[in-house]
């Protein structure tokens, strides 16, 4: 439908609804966005418009304020604008009109026009199967002159009820720390200027009504899909949103300048994604999977079990030492060997070589070639490191094309691991990397590239004209992968980023695994892919089995526990089997051998976490569509101050099946601090149980040592 009625639209997809007011506005407004269930018959989108207009206050607007698409001042909207544009520095007042109203089944653009300001926004908002609803933005330089355009951001209304946030921070090593606060009036307020998302990235922000957890809860939530700079909010002020209470919203950050717009030209905002869920943050999840197992790019294929150099060799590179390593992965039961950073010119340390793309005659005298018809010989696919968007100023590529830093002239600013960033907007950049990427992936079949970038951006700007280039870093980014892997069918390409800096669904849809963090510390671990996993399903997230110390946090682990933490991801090894003693190499194997075995089940089930009291303890599984079968491990993350074994539900089955309980002692056995379990777990054999025993009242559970896990098999009897 094209033209203008100002009739209510209602978008309604995966048990999710969204409802317009197209006309008691000046532009449109969301006054509903949540569950679906029971909307059609009572004619839900009518009654809402109806009753959409609130009370006129006491020292306010004559006039009922509104909380529009694009909410500004006009309409009486004191908080954070939902547009910034401007001309010849100043700020314009901006006053949209609807000129047009595209709809289709799931989707609406309203096209909307300030023709005194001489600009154009269309807004776009599609509901996916899933009950996604996937935000973006156009705005278009109608004028005369130059538009700068500050800010579009995607801005929804919650209800008072949702009076808590959730969101994550962190650090290197130490990602995806869930944080809570209750809503306040003023801003919730996160500003990613690291021109990524960084270790800290919000990642998903959810707010909801307070308690809210895994399996409870009705929560919104929002997520930027997107690898540049971005900003999040949560923000209520006094008079509310319109009839609902506060705001949630997201968009790009950017900087003054950073976006002008000649005559004609548009800015495309990032995707804001939003997900509601009556069903806890697992229901929240189980739609942002969903929707990212419908990516194009989402594998199909098993995905392999990796072994990373890295934690191995680091720079050491010798292809002898490296040729044994992949005939022990390949006996292990390894199907894809990656060869991790140190392989290029010059490449002995950290300073030196980033951006020379050439392979290093020390180290490799006869070229990758050594170790790639090994791997390949061996039945493995072929990996290698990159990290393309990055330069050591210690490079011949530096010397050559200093105008290619992206970076003040002259003075570069501060290094950060020793290296800078390369302006992926300069086309003979970009040209150079895929020529160079390009050659050896033909050269070696390499069928899997770890894209690595490390470090944040600082003061991006380009040497060709000195404005900020964070956005345009990004899209080049983008455009680069894209023509790699269009070139190169079959290419996978990992999104690493000083461990997990990277992890958004923008980078997701052109690659195919993210490396979660450079720990391989199992107790680190479990929390952040339990995080990770909110947003991003377990066969994309890289999960290693490292040494018996943590090179990061050096804490000493069991190898079981190790194993069983990896399980739960896109699995690999990251470390040097030549130490391995045999009864552990072993171990390995029948692990690689399990994993395999279930990894059809791992990687397209539903993700599962219960809300444990105990917080020494976490349990978290996967279940397939029917509720047949289902994998949950049990982790003692610390001692346990509790004294006795309380009963603990598995989450997901279904009550009404009948299922076969089995403790998967194939990888080892945890250490247990008791004299004897629980008795239905010691007896020789577990007689079948009701799913409403396992996931309605739950069973006593052994306790475990601190640092380890019990895996257990759910099948349907
Ligand atoms: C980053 C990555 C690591 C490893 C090193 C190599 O830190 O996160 O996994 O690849 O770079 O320099």
């Amino acid at each position: 439908m094209t033209g203008h009625s100002r009739a209510p639209i209602s978008l309604e997809s995966g048990g999710v609804a969204v409802v317009f007011d197209v006309g008691s506005a000046e532009i449109p407004s969301v006054v509903y966005w949540g569950d679906a269930r029971g909307f059609e018959v009572s004619g839900g989108a009518e009654e809402l418009v109806a009753t959409a207009s609130p009370a006129v206050m006491n020292s306010s607007t004559d006039r009922a304020r509104a909380f529009t698409i694009l909410p500004t001042e006009r309409e009486g909207w004191s908080g954070t604008p939902g547009i910034e544009v401007g001309r010849s520095h100043h700020a314009l007042a901006v006053r949209l009109a609807l000129t047009a109203v595209e709809q289709t089944a799931h989707r609406v653009a309203f096209t909307l026009v300030d023709d005194a300001a001489g600009f154009e926004v269309v807004a776009t908002y599609a509901l996916d199967e899933f009950g996604i609803l996937d935000w973006s933005a156009r705005v278009t330089n109608r004028g005369d002159g130059i538009l700068d355009v500050s800010a579009v951001r995607a801005l929804l209304p919650l209800p008072g009820r949702a009076d808590e946030i959730l969101d994550q921070t962190g650090r290197w090593s130490h990602e995806r720390v869930a944080q809570r606060t209750p809503v306040r009036d003023g801003i919730h307020h996160r500003q990613v200027r690291r021109g990524r998302p960084g270790h800290d990235s919000p990642l998903v922000t959810a707010v909801g009504a307070r308690g809210f957890g895994f399996r409870r809860g009705e929560l919104w939530t929002t997520h930027v899909a997107w690898s540049g700079d971005q900003e999040w909010l949560v923000e209520r002020v006094p008079e509310g949103a319109g009839t609902l209470s506060s705001v949630l919203g997201a968009g790009e950050l950017l900087r003054a300048g950073e976006i002008r717009l000649a005559p004609g030209e548009s800015y495309g905002s990032p995707h804001v994604l939003f997900g509601w869920s009556k069903a806890g943050l697992d229901g929240a999840s189980a739609r942002y999977h969903a929707h990212v197992r419908s990516f194009p790019s989402h594998p199909t294929t098993p995905r392999p079990l990796a072994l990373n150099t890295w934690e191995a060799v680091y720079f050491d590179h010798d292809a002898t030492r490296l040729s044994a390593l992949a005939r022990r992965a390949a006996d292990v039961g390894v199907e894809r060997f990656v060869l991790d950073d140190g392989w290029f010119r010059g490449r002995h340390d950290d300073r030196v070589g980033l951006g020379d793309w050439t392979v290093d005659g020390v180290s490799w005298p006869d070229g990758l070639g050594t170790i790639s018809d090994v791997v390949h010989g061996l039945q493995m696919q072929f990996g290698l490191w990159f990290e393309p968007e990055m330069v050591n100023l210690d490079s011949e590529l530096a010397r050559a094309h200093p105008e290619w830093i992206l970076a003040p002239e002259g003075d570069p600013g501060r290094s950060w691991r020793h290296q800078f960033v390369l302006n992926l907007a300069e086309p003979a950049a970009s040209e150079y990397l895929f020529e160079a990427i390009s050659s050896l992936v033909r050269e070696y079949a390499i069928d899997f590239i770890k894209w690595d970038h490390n470090r944040d951006l600082h003061e991006a700007v380009s040497r060709r004209d000195g404005f900020p280039s964070v956005h345009a870093q990004t899209t080049a980014t983008y455009a680069l992968l894209d023509r790699l892997l269009a070139a190169h069918p079959g290419l996978e390409i990992e999104s690493c980023a000083s461990g997990g800096a990277r992890i958004d669904l923008g980078i997701l849809r052109r690659t195919h695994r993210v490396w979660a963090s450079d720990t391989n510390d199992p107790i680190e671990r479990q929390s952040i892919q339990r995080w990770t996993g909110i947003l991003v399903p377990p066969e994309l997230i890289g999960s290693h089995v490292g040494p018996t110390e943590s090179h990061t946090t050096h804490r000493v682990s069991n190898l079981s526990f190790r194993m069983v933490t990896a399980l739960f991801g896109h699995a690999g090894i990251e470390w040097d089997l030549s130490v391995v003693p045999d009864d552990e190499i072993d171990q390995l194997r029948r692990w690689a051998t399990f994993y395999k075995s279930r990894r059809a089940l791992l990687h397209t089930g539903t993700t599962v976490r219960a809300d444990l009291v105990d917080p020494a303890l976490l349990l978290h599984g996967v279940v397939d569509a029917e509720r047949s079968h289902a994998l949950f491990a049990l982790v003692a993350t610390a001692s346990t101050d509790r004294a006795h074994s309380e009963r603990i539900a598995f989450p997901g089955l279904d009550p009404q099946q009948t299922y076969r309980i089995r403790v998967v002692t194939e990888l080892g056995q945890p250490s247990y601090q008791q004299v004897k379990s629980p008795a239905w777990i010691s007896a020789p054999e577990i007689a079948p149980m009701s799913g409403w025993l396992l996931t309605e009242a739950g069973l006593p559970m052994p306790i475990m040592n601190p640092g380890n896990a019990l895996l257990f098999e759910v099948t349907r009897a």
